[in-house]
């Protein structure tokens, strides 16, 4: 039996997981799902945003769709409480250091990119962003100063062997597609992003196949909007990751398009659209579901060994979209449900 863990969460996170379970199931592949709740619906249902109960699935399934945490009601509590300590606490805890966010502009989107039509065609990149360490998980706080001033702080710091296993799925990653590899860093100033500089040309040794390359993340980020299409992988840290991935979903079009990976070492994975809860739209039937349909391919083609499930699913998106099917992040009118029916027609 396989056994997916499906972690709706908050906001538009339920309307977006419940149209991807849908296409699952019609492809009748003998999974089976169970849900529980996470970010403030689980601060809500248990007092906690990580309910041991859902940390337990999530641990006990073979992979875990997620949807998306967050809402400014939850902002008054303490940062431990917070929606957001859901996924970081996923991600620590079962170890997923590897997320997987690729972008790419389907075609027929072209013009629902903010960037010149000729220069969004040629975007079709995946970024590799380290997820379980950087100033995300090194020590942080608010301190008092010698003067008595308040002064907030979160340290920054990635160990070698760190470094060394998320270059890894970097360089094997570029094997697989065009054989580009672009380390994102800022080692003009950053001591850690030295190291990671450093132990990113040690591993290169081992794949003479791929052509690597640096950039510092404030040139990355104008080389986004420039040319977007001189990337084909980009490897980089927590931070710099979290900000260029939602900067290149964008350029696609939609950061409702955009699927990820969060994986292990062992093949355990989450799956999540890189999109949040969009407080403002929920449970009004308007997210567009594509990002979390798209994310259970990358389930079945990275978790449960069905590549051919999962082109099969990336093809009914591209042909929905090219059909025309639109929601409204897309310039259309389609309901979340109008979108996953076109998709599943598709299929
Ligand atoms: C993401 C999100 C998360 C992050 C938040 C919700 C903690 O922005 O997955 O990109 O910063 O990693
Ligand atoms: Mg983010």
């Amino acid at each position: 039996m396989t056994l997916i863990a499906v972690l709706p969460g908050d906001g538009i996170g339920p309307e977006v997981t419940a149209e991807a379970v849908r296409v699952l199931t019609a492809l009748d592949l003998g999974l089976t799902f169970e849900e529980a709740p996470v970010g403030g619906a689980g601060y809500d249902a248990d007092g906690h945003p990580l309910p041991s109960a859902t940390l337990d699935l999530a641990r006990r399934a073979d992979a875990v769709l997620f949807g998306a945490v967050g809402d400014t009601r939850y902002d008054g509590l303490e940062r431990r409480l917070r929606p957001e300590q859901a996924i970081l606490g996923l991600r620590a805890a079962l170890g997923l250091f590897a997320n997987l966010r690729p972008a790419r502009l389907f075609k027929g989107l072209e013009d629902a990119s903010t960037l010149k039509r000729e220069v969004a065609e040629r975007i079709d990149m995946v970024i590799i962003r380290e997820l379980n360490g950087d100033v995300y998980f090194g020590e942080k706080g608010i301190r008092p100063t010698a003067d008595g001033r308040r002064q907030g702080y979160d340290v920054m710091a990635y160990a070698e062997d760190e470094v060394r296993r998320i270059a890894h799925v970097g360089f094997r990653t570029a094997q697989g597609r065009k054989g580009r590899l672009c380390s994102v860093d800022k080692a003009n100033v950053l001591e850690t992003s030295q190291l990671w500089r450093d132990v990113v040309i040690e591993v290169a040794a081992e794949y003479p196949d791929v052509a690597l390359s640096h950039m510092y993340v404030d040139n990355a980020a104008m080389q986004l909007v420039r040319d977007p299409g001189q990337f084909d992988v980009i490897l980089t840290g927590n931070l710099f990751g979290d900000i260029l991935s939602d900067q290149a979903s964008m350029c696609a079009g939609s950061i409702g398009m955009l699927p990820s990976a969060a994986l292990n070492d062992g093949g355990k994975g989450l799956y999540e659209p890189i999109h949040g809860s969009a407080p403002d739209i929920a449970g009004q039937g308007r997210a567009n579901p594509c990002a979390t349909i798209l994310s259970a391919a990358m389930m079945l083609r990275h978790s449960l060994n069905r590549p051919e499930a999962a082109d099969r699913i990336e093809a009914a998106v591209a042909t929905a979209i090219a059909g025309g099917a639109r929601t409204a992040d897309l310039g259309g009118t389609l309901s979340t449900r109008a979108m996953a029916d076109a998709v599943l027609a598709a299929l």
